[in-house]
């Protein structure tokens, strides 16, 4: 099936940025408290992208990145999971930033409670920061049930984007996994047909399940229950 018009030898390049903060309805005291008080104690300093491992309490073994947290449910998860991961979470959107912070301290204790040291937050687009990653520092990265902009004119939004293939495969190092997970058949599609057309990924078949040890996401439960059947790549760096 080809995904639309807009192959990937005819569509546009990205933008220069995909997005800024984006605020979705007016926040509450609650949340802007998260904003204030909890978010400086976790967020990603640029100024450590050269060393990004410098970032977290301790020094991880692995340096790990989500791109499109959404709410939270999936990065919190293999946060807690994965203990000698460093996990960097990007999410454009507040009230989804809001969302996580909120579950990971108690309402009053804003300013002082514990945070996980293996979890920093960036809360801008992730390709600025991927952009000024070190070559091969990345294990992992996560890319959940990204935005799948199905019109064809709209297709240079797309996180997966031939384009962007060489800046992925720059921060990955050799045998490091690149996991996508979608429900939209136009994305799915456009996945397999800019898969084929590289060769810095190894290009397995998509799951058809959830596999084992990938935690789920709010957006993966809509999907199953409005009957859509996602897939999940498990890519390797070559
Ligand atoms: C469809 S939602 C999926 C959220 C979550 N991964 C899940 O499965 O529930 C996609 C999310 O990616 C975020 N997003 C899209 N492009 C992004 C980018 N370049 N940098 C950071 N976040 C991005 C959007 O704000 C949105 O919250």
């Amino acid at each position: 099936m080809s995904p639309s018009s807009a192959t990937p030898s005819t569509v546009k390049p990205p933008a220069e940025r995909l997005y800024g903060r984006v605020r979705g309805h007016k926040l509450r005291p609650r949340q802007q408290a998260l904003l204030d008080l909890t978010l400086p104690r976790l967020a990603f300093p640029e100024a450590l992208a050269a060393d990004p491992a410098a970032a977290f309490a301790a020094r991880p073994a692995e340096l790990w990145l989500e791109v499109g947290f959404g709410g939270g449910e999936h990065a919190q998860a293999l946060a807690a999971m994965h203990p000698e991961a460093g996990l960097i979470a990007c999410e454009v959107f507040e009230n989804g930033v809001c969302s996580l912070l909120s579950r990971l301290v108690p309402d009053g204790a804003e300013a002082d409670a514990p945070v996980p040291g293996n979890l920093r937050l960036w809360t801008d687009d992730a390709r600025l920061l991927l952009r000024q990653l070190p070559d091969a520092s990345l294990d992992k990265l996560f890319l959940m049930f990204p935005d799948p902009w199905p019109k064809a004119r709209h297709a240079k939004r797309r996180f997966v984007h031939p384009e962007q293939i060489a800046l992925v495969a720059r921060v990955l190092r050799p045998g490091a996994e690149w996991r996508i997970a979608s429900d939209d058949p136009t994305y799915q599609a456009w996945v397999a047909e800019i898969l084929a057309a590289q060769q810095v990924f190894t290009t397995p078949e998509p799951a058809t399940e959830r596999p084992p040890g990938w935690p789920p996401t709010r957006y993966e439960a809509k999907a199953l229950r409005e009957q859509r059947r996602p897939l999940y790549w498990s890519l390797r760096r070559t």
